[in-house]
């Protein structure tokens, strides 16, 4: 067992307010002998207060810079932004959401500093159907926001249609079509349909609508996704929630600018996905300080980062989750966690200068060696 120096900073990304770990997690990693070093309000957007880290066993440090130059374990949430740049270095750990496919400046810095870095969007899992655990989970939160989103734009009061989005008797009950039946499409329908609402989800994956079926009660329908059943829902729906993973490189839309022109008037697309004209063609994604649009007399809105709202739960969440892969690097160290986890190997991203992640290698055109292999000869 080694002890390390486990860092956790405050998260700097325009409306973050998730922390990496919460106190009842430092506790854990000081019962398994190691040091937590915390930057004074890491925690605060989040709701847990620097005295609640301390009582914990935690150090506060008051600036960032302590913390990064300190800790041989970096763990936070959000990817490296270009004022964190500067603290990556050969003999630092890092354990955060990374996406490097999506940011290639990010991608130059991991490799150049020597940083080794796992992304935690890539740590996988047995069970198939939950093959990434950590996106399920906040996955499961943005389809929940979406439609509490919903709910509250479809009051007259916040400009909607004046609809309560439930099952009220002497009225017909809402339609709700929710696009994609993965993890946010099931905590979207998971309370659009607790409410009462008629709900539809549609998806082209019959096993993933089979085993949802299992659990959605009877107001939850399932129908295939084709452009005639999209158009249908288009027509009747009060609410559109889009929840799929759209393929970057396509240029094609399951729902065009024209398709909107079909809907009734007040009603309204949340794009939990928000891929830009991704899916839905007239989405752009937005913030939670200007979170909708209208496009052809139709509300979007297509927040980013929706779980940051539930910063508290997702903060809790996001630390259970990652804690037992941190853990293991903690407590093995990160060599030997490499080899005996192929979970935590899957989300390996840089290792000295290396590029591990494949998908990062065939869409930025790098060289790359499959992490596999890599951790075969450490
Ligand atoms: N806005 C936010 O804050 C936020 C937070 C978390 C996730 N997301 C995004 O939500 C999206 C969905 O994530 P997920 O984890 O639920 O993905 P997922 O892979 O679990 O589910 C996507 C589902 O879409 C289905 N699908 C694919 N093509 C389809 C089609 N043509 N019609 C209908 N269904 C189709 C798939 O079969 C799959 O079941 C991702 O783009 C993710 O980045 C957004």
């Amino acid at each position: 067992m080694t002890d390390m120096r486990v860092g956790i900073v405050k998260e700097i990304k325009n409306s973050e307010n998730r922390v990496a770990i919460i106190p009842q997690n430092v506790s854990e990693f000081i019962a398994h002998g190691h040091q937590v070093l915390v930057e004074a309000g890491a925690g605060e957007g989040s709701g847990f207060s620097d005295e609640e880290y301390a009582e914990a066993g935690a150090v506060l440090c008051s600036k960032a810079e302590t913390v990064w130059e300190n800790a041989e374990l970096l763990y936070k949430v959000k990817e490296i932004l270009p004022p964190e740049y500067k603290y990556l270095r050969d003999d630092l750990i890092l354990m955060t959401y990374i996406h490097s496919n999506s940011h290639v400046e990010q991608t130059d810095k991991l490799l150049d500093s020597g940083i080794i870095s796992i992304a935690l969007e890539d740590v996988s899992s047995d069970d198939p159907m939950k093959k990434w655990p950590l996106v399920a989970n906040m996955g499961e939160l943005a389809g929940k926001g979406g439609f509490l989103a919903a709910l509250y734009y479809a009051q007259s009061v916040h400009g909607g249609p004046g609809l309560l989005l439930a099952n009220v008797a002497g009225d017909d009950q809402p339609v709700v079509s929710i696009i994609g039946c993965g993890y946010t499409g099931k905590g979207a329908a998971e309370f659009a349909s607790a409410f009462g609402n008629k709900v539809r989800i549609l998806d082209v994956n019959f096993k993933a609508m089979e085993e949802a079926k299992k659990y959605f009660p009877p107001n939850v329908s399932f129908m295939y996704s084709n452009r005639a059943n999209i158009l249908k829902c288009l027509k009747d729906s009060d609410v559109i929630i889009n929840c799929i993973l759209w393929d970057k490189t396509r240029k094609d839309h399951l729902i065009y600018r024209e398709d909107l022109k079909l809907m009734k008037k007040g009603a309204m697309i949340i794009d939990v996905a928000c891929d830009d004209a991704g899916a839905v063609e007239t989405c752009r994604s937005t913030t939670h300080e200007d979170p909708v649009f209208y496009e052809e007399g139709i509300l979007h809105y297509c927040v980013d980062n929706i779980p940051s709202a539930f910063s508290k739960t997702s903060s809790v969440r996001f630390s259970n989750d990652s804690l037992p892969f941190a853990m293991e690097v903690a407590d093995k160290g990160v060599v030997q966690a490499l080899k005996d986890n192929k979970h935590l190997r899957r989300g390996l991203t840089t290792y000295k200068g290396v590029l591990t992640m494949v998908e990062t290698g065939i869409k930025q055109n790098r060289p790359y060696t499959e992490p596999d292999e890599f951790v075969k000869n450490l």
